[in-house]
């Protein structure tokens, strides 16, 4: 979907340019295509403002309620929703929907209608992108992607969020994603190529990334200058890069694969041998949960270089900052500052 700058989407009210005139809003997030540009500049400096002056908020969203349906565990993505939402002043259900997949007992659309009566906001957890995608479609209010097979859009703009704090500008860095082409390897690109920044993904044959989300990021670099480029081996990913990415190389859901991929993603371990490859300062990322002695070991995980827990608290200001775009925060935001 492109992105849509103040426009008004049937049953969808675009809240936010009355209180921050001008600034980029979206329906829903759904995949990082929906922000763009605009979107991913707007959420980082929110996030920043989140996060640097958290008391200005504590009532932002004051009287709203977010509801959360996750088909698949997770600690990270809960739990800074949930606080997120708690410090915006909001309140959250929790849906554990580990069961049944969600539309299993009735559709979609019948979900989507309740819910848009009592709530305001939905966050989904999901194998199928299709899910989120068709209550997006269905519900009348903001749908916001926690990760499916496809996508990670939260966990990526988090990281990107980190990059910006470590190095200030993102244009002149260059990430290695080193592992499977993953949902995290996917919204890595999404988010490099609307900041315009450059990325090496470096995955085994047979594991590279979704052909259309490939496509999607080269146009949307085209417009920005990012630069993406896909190898296979991962020393020539990693050589003199400002950043050492990697995740699991069995994704929930694919466990039953673990063994066999183990054998073929042995040389895609994250160690110190592949963290010499690149710059000095160099920073080690993981979105967590980490197979630690798999995809890394553990001294990589432990040095100093590795930045995974900045990420993990990020993932709190930057969810704030889509709940506040999407939900529209009742707070006069101070000036814009560039990111990239
Ligand atoms: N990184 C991440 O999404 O972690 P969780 O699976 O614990 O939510
Ligand atoms: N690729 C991983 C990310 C976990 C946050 C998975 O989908 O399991």
């Amino acid at each position: 979907m492109e992105p849509k700058l103040n426009t008004q989407l049937p049953g969808k009210t675009p809240v936010v340019p009355e209180t921050f005139p001008g600034i980029f809003w979206c329906p829903d997030l759904v995949s990082t295509r929906d922000l763009g540009s605009q979107g991913v500049e707007a959420v980082l400096h929110l996030a920043e403002l989140m996060k640097s002056r958290p008391s200005v908020f504590a009532r932002a969203l004051a009287g709203k309620q977010m509801v959360m349906f996750f088909e698949k565990p997770s600690l990270r993505t809960r739990l800074t929703f949930e606080a997120g939402m708690a410090s915006l002043g909001g309140t959250t259900m929790f849906v554990d929907q580990s069961k049944s997949r969600l539309d299993a007992r009735e559709t979609l659309s019948d979900i989507a209608h309740n819910l848009e009566r009592w709530v305001d906001v939905i966050v989904l957890r999901t194998f199928a992108q299709e899910t989120i995608t068709g209550m997006a479609q269905h519900a009348s209010i903001p749908v916001i992607n926690a990760l499916s097979d496809l996508e990670h859009p939260c966990q990526a703009l988090a990281d990107y969020f980190t990059l910006v704090e470590r190095f200030g500008s993102l244009k002149d860095i260059t990430l290695a994603y080193v592992g499977d082409g993953n949902n995290v390897a996917h919204s890595l690109l999404l988010t490099c190529a609307c900041v315009g920044s450059s990325i090496r993904i470096a995955t085994p044959k047979g594991y590279s990334c979704n052909v259309q989300i490939v496509a999607d990021a080269r146009k949307i670099a085209r417009q920005t200058g990012a630069r993406i480029e896909f190898l296979t081996d991962p020393h020539a990913a990693a050589a003199g890069v400002d950043a050492v990415y990697t995740d699991a190389w069995a994704s929930m859901g694919q466990e039953h694969e673990a063994a066999e991929r183990a054998e073929i993603f042995q040389s895609y371990q994250v160690n110190r041998n592949l963290m010499a490859e690149a710059a000095p300062h160099a920073v080690f990322m993981h979105c967590l949960p980490a197979h630690r002695g798999e995809e890394v070991t553990d001294e990589v995980m432990d040095s100093e270089q590795s930045v995974i827990f900045e990420q993990a608290e990020n993932r709190m200001h930057v969810q704030k900052a889509i709940l506040y775009l999407l939900l529209g925060g009742a707070v006069r935001l101070p000036a814009r500052s560039a990111h990239a």
